[in-house]
């Protein structure tokens, strides 16, 4: 049950698999030792820092393993619920296959595996996050985006009452497409690809602005925004209409996500929204329960934002009351299933994780968010450009009970797909004309399949 386009491997000299491979991720795991020694140095118990010594030393042995391109081994039992899937996967099809001659997708999602062994099987240190200082020092960074956000969304959201209900449901309109904007571009500050970011890079990349908003569209190579409105807003007739997020990137982004789940629950669109995270650290800046429960707690007690005017903070505090509020109340669920922590793709969901592929089938919009949730949906192959996003991601459209699925993602890695019939034509014509365009997060694709009734 493959696609019939090669996946992409490290050796693929072309491709963003050979610097990933090669040289990007050594370097985040040199960060991540650098992190943790950090840590050390701040330790006063002999018994924690022995232990955490230990973990240290086997994150070297990792990146010997890395850079020595050394075969992958199993996972050792460290009783996460993901041990035996992980296991199962490399038995079955990577016996003998190393870091670069292995999938890419499946070789780079080890290696955070690995990662995670080097603390799991020790006594003090494993839930250590080496990558949460950079989480929340990124979002620290980002004051701009963020009070511009919270200042415009803290008051709820309300429609004029003397509009005739056309004019409302356009207002409506108009309002959805914005903050799904918001929501797609949130995913552009990704930690694993900015390193060292200055804060007007930050800046930058976050201008959440109006004016903007029909520039922006543009850079939406595969646009199916329009048809994801006319879908979601089917949804309020129902009784019950669930919205998913399947999470990518912590601070900043979930940060948009949130907002663009508060407008779907205040206007009635979604009754429940459920936020599918990571069970440890992952790709680095993916969600973590530790990352969400800090953002909605900073929001409401911290004191991130020393420059911040009342004004501002108050607003920021009145949105992350409300959240808690939808918590509380069952609006919003936090999930963490083992299955996002493997090295499989989802065109494996509905046979490695059926309860999972269940749960999503009840669902009425499965919002799977970012670039590497994108190559898991479309087997991280090399589809050409014009391939239709339903093929694309085969049983994730064609299972029966496959829900209704929309990707929003920023492009930062070589799969592109759904681009429409000229599809070919316009990406060998960016290839040609700007040739990072596949790695920049210039460009993005909002893209939907309809889903099989079960
Ligand atoms: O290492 C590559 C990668 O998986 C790319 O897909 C992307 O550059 C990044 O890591 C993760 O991006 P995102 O956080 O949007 O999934
Ligand atoms: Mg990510």
């Amino acid at each position: 049950n493959n696609p019939p386009w090669p996946a992409y491997r490290g050796y693929h000299e072309y491709s963003f698999a050979h610097a990933t491979m090669q040289s990007r991720l050594p370097t985040i795991l040199g960060k991540a030792i650098e992190d943790a020694t950090r840590t050390l140095n701040s330790q006063s118990s002999e018994e924690r820092v022995v232990d955490l010594v230990q973990c240290i030393d086997r994150m070297g042995d990792l990146m010997i393993d890395l850079s020595g391109n050394a075969k992958l081994r199993p996972i050792i039992d460290d009783d996460e619920a993901d041990v035996a899937l992980w296991n199962k996967e490399i038995a079955k099809y990577f016996q003998g296959k190393d870091f670069m001659n292995a999938p890419w997708l499946f070789a780079e999602a080890y290696k955070y595996r690995r990662l995670h062994e080097a603390f799991s099987i020790s006594k003090f240190w494993r839930d250590y996050d080496v990558f949460y200082r950079q989480k929340c020092d990124t979002f620290s960074r980002s004051s701009d985006a963020v009070f511009e956000l919270s200042l415009r969304f803290a008051e709820p959201f309300k429609i004029n009452e003397s509009l005739s209900p056309k004019e409302k449901l356009e207002a409506e309109r108009l309002m959805f497409l914005e903050l799904t904007q918001v929501c797609l571009w949130g995913n552009s500050t990704d930690l694993s690809l900015l390193i060292n970011m200055t804060e007007d890079q930050i800046k930058s990349l976050q201008s959440t602005g109006g004016d903007s908003l029909a520039a922006t569209e543009k850079n939406i190579l595969g646009n199916d925004m329009h048809r994801l409105w006319d879908r979601v807003r089917q949804l309020r007739e129902k009784t019950g209409g669930r919205i998913d997020f399947v999470l990518d990137n912590a601070g900043f982004e979930l940060y948009c996500d949130c907002v663009y789940a508060d407008f779907l629950i205040q206007s009635g669109l979604a009754n429940q929204i459920r936020f599918h995270g990571k069970r440890y650290p992952w790709f680095v800046s993916d969600v973590t329960k530790k990352d969400w429960e800090w953002l909605l707690n900073t929001m409401v007690y911290g004191q991130l934002f020393p420059k911040a005017s009342d004004a501002e903070r108050e607003s920021l505090r009145r949105l992350g009351l409300r959240w808690k509020q939808y918590e509380k109340e069952g609006k919003w669920v936090y999930e963490q299933h083992p299955f996002w922590c493997t090295g499989y793709t989802f065109w494996d969901l509905h046979s490695e994780a059926p309860d999972l592929f269940l749960h999503l089938s009840r669902s009425d919009l499965v919002i799977f968010k970012g670039d590497l949730n994108h190559r898991k949906l479309t087997y991280d192959c090399a589809a050409p450009a014009s391939t239709q996003f339903e093929d694309a991601i085969g049983p994730m459209a064609s299972s029966a009970g496959a829900p209704v699925i929309a990707s929003l993602r920023t492009i930062k890695s070589d799969v592109v797909v759904g681009l429409g019939p000229q599809g070919d034509e316009i990406s060998d014509e960016l290839t040609k004309n700007e040739p990072g365009w596949k790695i920049s997060g210039k460009y993005a694709v909002v893209l939907l399949s309809e889903g099989r009734p079960g």
